[in-house]
């Protein structure tokens, strides 16, 4: 019984593509587990709307993903981790991971005066998700919050770089600068393709080199943790497989494609209706 859960999928799920990002760490560091990516496109975006209906998008995604027998949930997006996570944790009987609590860890392990700095959709800002987990995780530290509307549909229009995207993105920096934070996460799972332009507005701006923390990297190292302690890894000695399933024809899958890393050709995408 626990070989047969073992050699299940892991589960991803995000509201659209921008899951991507956290799907390359996972595919990264477990090349040999089965993945299956769960991306609601048809309703992206997310981070525009209320907590209920939030709720029941994430129930719906998570329930195609459990009549697919994964062994473990990973919540990709940043706005389900926010508000939904509880919900999911008390209906499912796998593990359920979200994206808060592993990048803030990873962000104030970076903050030497405990100062994070965090962008985020608007319903995670809304939630308070960030600063419940940086106080669960330090009582003194101080995060600073901040919403980036914009930079969704930038990464969506692959704005990544140029004078309109550097506008965007030093309006949104530069009051995290002015509040002195020591390290910027980024708490959305489109912001990572912005890293470099953020990097160099940062310099800009603080003079400084500060750290940029993406969430991927923290989840999958929190997912490889929980692997080993509950005894989940497959035994399989070849390549895992992947596939893709949407909630509408991709028509920016090209372009999503390149966060994954991977030819567009070579993915195994499906859409279903929910
Ligand atoms: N994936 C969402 C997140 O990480 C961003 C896009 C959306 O608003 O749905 O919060």
């Amino acid at each position: 019984m626990s070989k047969l859960r073992n050699e299940g999928p892991i589960g991803v799920f995000d509201s659209g593509l921008g899951g991507f990002t956290v799907l390359r760490a996972l595919a990264e560091h477990l090349p040999r587990e089965d993945l299956v990516y769960f991306g609601d496109n048809a309703r992206v975006p997310y981070g525009i709307r209320s907590e209920q209906t939030v709720i029941n998008y994430a129930r719906a995604c998570a329930g195609i993903l459990r009549s697919l027998h994964i062994k473990a949930l990973v919540v990709a997006c940043n706005t389900v981790s926010a508000v939904a996570l509880d919900v999911l944790r008390a209906e499912l009987f796998f593990p359920v991971l979200g994206v808060i609590e592993p990048g803030t860890r990873a962000g104030l392990a970076q903050c030497p005066n405990g100062r994070l700095g965090v962008l985020a959709t608007g319903a995670t800002v809304r939630s308070g998700a960030y600063p419940r987990a940086a106080l669960s995780c330090n009582p003194d530290a101080s995060i600073f919050v901040r919403a980036a509307p914009l930079l969704v549909p930038l990464v969506e229009e692959d704005v990544l770089s140029g004078e309109l995207a550097r506008l965007c993105v030093r309006k949104y920096l530069e009051p995290l600068v002015l509040d002195d934070i020591d390290a910027l996460l980024l708490g959305c799972t489109h912001y990572p393709l912005l890293t470099p332009l953020m990097a160099s507005e940062l310099v800009a701006l603080s003079g400084k080199n500060l750290p940029i923390i993406d969430s991927a990297e923290a989840v999958t190292a929190e997912l490889l943790q929980l692997m080993a302690s509950q005894h989940l890894a497959t035994e399989r000695a070849y390549p895992g497989k992947l596939r893709i399933i949407l909630t509408d024809r991709p028509d920016n899958l090209d372009l999503a494609s390149r966060w994954l890393g991977r030819d567009p050709a070579e993915l195994n995408v499906t859409t279903v209706d929910l």
